[in-house]
């Protein structure tokens, strides 16, 4: 038996951020209630054979799920017992935004056996959050974190960002110490991308935004990774870390290569050879859902040799590694000349060192047959 993940991806959000690429719209709250019923729709009407996998998490992401009312959620978690069997799920996470999930909310979340709460409080800054198009307050960050304890979460993860034009390492510092100092399970530490087609992007492309250069991402990625782990909070994957033994097990299914089937707009699925995803367009998949159709829209078979890079440059993430027959030895050697201090082989092992872990995506690709 494969352990499996299953995703759900809520595509609604009170504004749009200037710097996400997720799908994500705003002003479509009325369209909820019929998103609902289409969702439900597309997982009863699923065939895929999930007869060999044993499904231990969920994760229900967005766009900002915690805009959902407590019956959607039961609607879709309904849905999932028709299709699957969730007697095995050890975690089930929804991502909120501060300020966008009150507490009765979250209560309700919780009995209906919710046991992680993602929050993506990003920068504790006014001025950064202003920066970034937040809108949330500072405040609501707290408030947001009380109730989600009060509510029952004893898991909870906070999306941090940096290396955000204006930001001084003294904010970044700052940042973290308020972070931990609200002491939460996980932290996702996330350096600013800037992603095509966002505002961010058309801004650095016409030079009003002036990103913070590579050499200072790379040092602060260093002394972030020292700083959260002398506070006990152990750097598992390039962005991740967590108090032990609460890792994202659901991120973890990705980084492993190991099968998830995703439901909504956007939403990608793997079964260990095959990967698809959905439409990333709210009437489009609506449309297709009524009218009994596939929302799928992109379908690709991977090869053995796609499936072994794809472990190579996901595995060389965490601080796990990878085994090393992955990786040919003349390749191995090649690139432990060209990244010195960078590479580690250990038990078996090929692990990317801390310097190593900030050019871990050219490493990656170095390392691939
Ligand atoms: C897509 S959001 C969904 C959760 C929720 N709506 C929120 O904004 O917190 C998940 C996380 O992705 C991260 N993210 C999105 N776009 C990013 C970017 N361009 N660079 C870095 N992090 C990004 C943010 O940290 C955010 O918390
Ligand atoms: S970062 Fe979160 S709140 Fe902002 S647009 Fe993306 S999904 Fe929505």
């Amino acid at each position: 038996m494969i352990k499996a993940g299953l995703y759900i991806h809520i595509p609604f959000c009170a504004t749009k951020c200037m710097y996400c690429d997720f799908y994500s719209i705003a002003d479509r709250n009325e369209s909820i209630p019929r998103f609902i019923k289409a969702l439900v729709k597309e997982i009863e009407q699923s065939s895929i054979d999930s007869s060999n996998w044993i499904f231990d998490t969920i994760f229900i992401g967005g766009g900002t799920p915690s805009l959902l009312e407590p019956n959607h959620i039961e609607s879709i978690l309904n849905a999932l017992e028709t299709q699957f069997d969730l007697s095995q799920i050890k975690e089930f996470t929804i991502e909120a935004n501060p300020g966008e999930a009150p507490y009765n909310r979250l209560n309700n979340f919780h009995e209906l056996g919710i046991n992680r709460l993602s929050m993506g409080v990003q920068t504790f800054q006014p001025e950064l959050l202003q920066f970034l198009t937040r809108k949330h307050s500072t405040q609501d960050v707290f408030d947001t974190f009380e109730h989600a304890r009060k509510a029952g979460f004893q898991n909870i993860n906070c999306d941090l960002i940096y290396s955000i034009p204006g930001q001084t390492w003294d904010m970044w510092d700052k940042d973290m110490s308020t972070l931990i100092q609200l002491n939460p399970d996980h932290i996702s530490a996330y350096t600013l991308t800037v992603e095509k087609g966002t505002d961010l992007f058309h801004s650095v492309n016409n030079k009003s935004i002036i990103m913070p250069n590579n050499d200072i991402t790379g040092d602060w990625f260093l002394k972030t990774h020292d700083y959260l782990a002398s506070n006990g909070y152990s750097g598992y994957e390039i962005s991740n870390f967590s108090k032990p033994g609460l890792e994202c097990n659901h991120n973890l299914h990705y980084w492993n290569i190991e099968p998830y089937l995703g439901f909504g707009p956007s939403a990608h699925s793997f079964d260990g050879k095959n990967r698809w995803s959905n439409m990333r367009h709210l009437d489009g998949y609506l449309g297709k859902i009524e009218l009994s159709d596939s929302p799928v829209s992109f379908q690709e078979e991977l090869t053995p040799n796609q499936i072994q890079n794809e472990k190579i440059g996901f595995g060389l993430r965490m601080t796990q590694g990878i085994h090393h027959e992955l990786v040919k030895k003349n390749l191995l050697r090649k690139s432990q000349d060209k990244w010195p201090d960078c590479i580690q082989v250990q038990n078996n092992r090929i692990r990317l060192t801390h310097e190593g872990m900030v050019f871990a995506d050219a490493i990656g690709v170095d390392l691939m047959g």
